[in-house]
């Protein structure tokens, strides 16, 4: 897959695609160095270190530009709410259309970086877990977004469910919430095995292992350094596009467009990720899953 810690983009490749830097995929512990405060979660500060990679394609201007721009059109104006804004990748060029940007994030080391760099410390961020936190604003914003495959982030159905409603909740009526995450990419998967390689070389084996009951899955790389072994392994939720409307469904909203990609390419049988965007209802024009009285967790009640 493609995506935020994600799982790698297909055949050799790894580590780039997943959102973390090559070179902490080679790090022994499960979530970077010991150094690294535990409450980052998996983007302490020896990945944030090396988090912003002008070399890595998702650094490139022609994947920030495009996402920028949908993005700023989607918010007419409007504030953005980003959800595991990290070192502002995407909020620092759409920040520079015009676009005032709040963000959440797990990871103080991340946010950190957000705050060095130019802009950085124009942008409002609130330290949380973008599944619940609630910032202010909340109910106002234009546009709320998620890429580079973070809602895998979350590792249960109902953390991903969560999400939607949270970004619903902070969302004005008629605004949008853009995902952008890969297809699973199960085709892979030979019936019979739960394991896909996908990178291997002399000292380095790299894959996904799924569990197509759950729809856990895992990215695992291990790696011998001068004779020294080393395991990682970053666990996900792979997630359809068809479950992910449902989750919107749930949370009052409608898919509204499905592209490939931020220039919106056409999304076909073939494509690898897509970037999906919902738009939430005018109170008025609920679905019946918006309304917290026709929810099945209120029955009984
Ligand atoms: C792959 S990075 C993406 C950062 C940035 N959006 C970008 O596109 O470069 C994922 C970010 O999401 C944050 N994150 C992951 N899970 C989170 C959660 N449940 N709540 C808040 N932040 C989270 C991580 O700390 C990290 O900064």
């Amino acid at each position: 897959m493609n995506s935020s810690q994600e799982p790698h983009a297909g055949p050799d490749t790894g580590p780039p695609e997943s959102g973390l830097p090559t070179a902490e995929w080679g790090a022994e512990q499960r979530q970077g160095d010991d150094t690294d405060a535990p409450e980052d979660g998996y983007f302490g500060a020896s990945v944030a270190e090396n988090y912003d990679d002008p070399s890595s394609d998702m650094f490139a201007p022609a994947a920030v530009e495009p996402a920028a721009d949908l993005l700023a059109a989607l918010a007419v104006g409007g504030p953005a709410l980003e959800f595991g804004i990290g070192t502002g990748r995407i909020a620092l060029p759409l920040a520079r259309r015009g676009v005032p940007v709040h963000g959440i994030d797990l990871s103080r080391a991340m946010v950190e970086k957000l705050r060095a760099k130019p802009g950085g410390d124009a942008i409002g961020v609130t330290i949380g877990d973008f599944a619940s936190t609630v910032v202010p604003g909340r109910g106002g914003f234009a546009v709320a977004y998620l890429v580079f495959n973070t809602i895998m982030n979350l590792t249960t159905q109902a953390e991903q469910v969560a999400c939607f409603r949270n970004a619903a909740a902070h969302l004005a009526p008629g605004g949008t919430f853009v995902i952008e995450v890969g297809v699973p990419e199960l085709r892979l998967l030979p019936p019979g095995q739960n394991a896909v390689p996908f990178q291997i070389t002399a000292n380095r084996w790299a894959f996904d292992h799924y569990d197509v009951a759950t729809q856990a899955m895992s990215s695992n790389y291990v790696e011998v350094v001068d004779g020294r072994g080393s395991y990682r392994s970053i666990p996900f939720r792979y997630v359809w596009p068809a479950e992910l409307d449902l989750m919107a469904q749930l949370a009052g909203m409608r898919l509204r467009d499905r592209w490939e990609g931020w220039g919106r390419e056409p999304f076909t049988n073939e494509s690898g990720r897509h970037v999906s965007v919902w738009e939430k209802a005018a109170s008025a024009d609920q679905p019946d899953g918006a309304n917290p009285a026709n929810r099945g967790d209120q029955l009984g009640a």
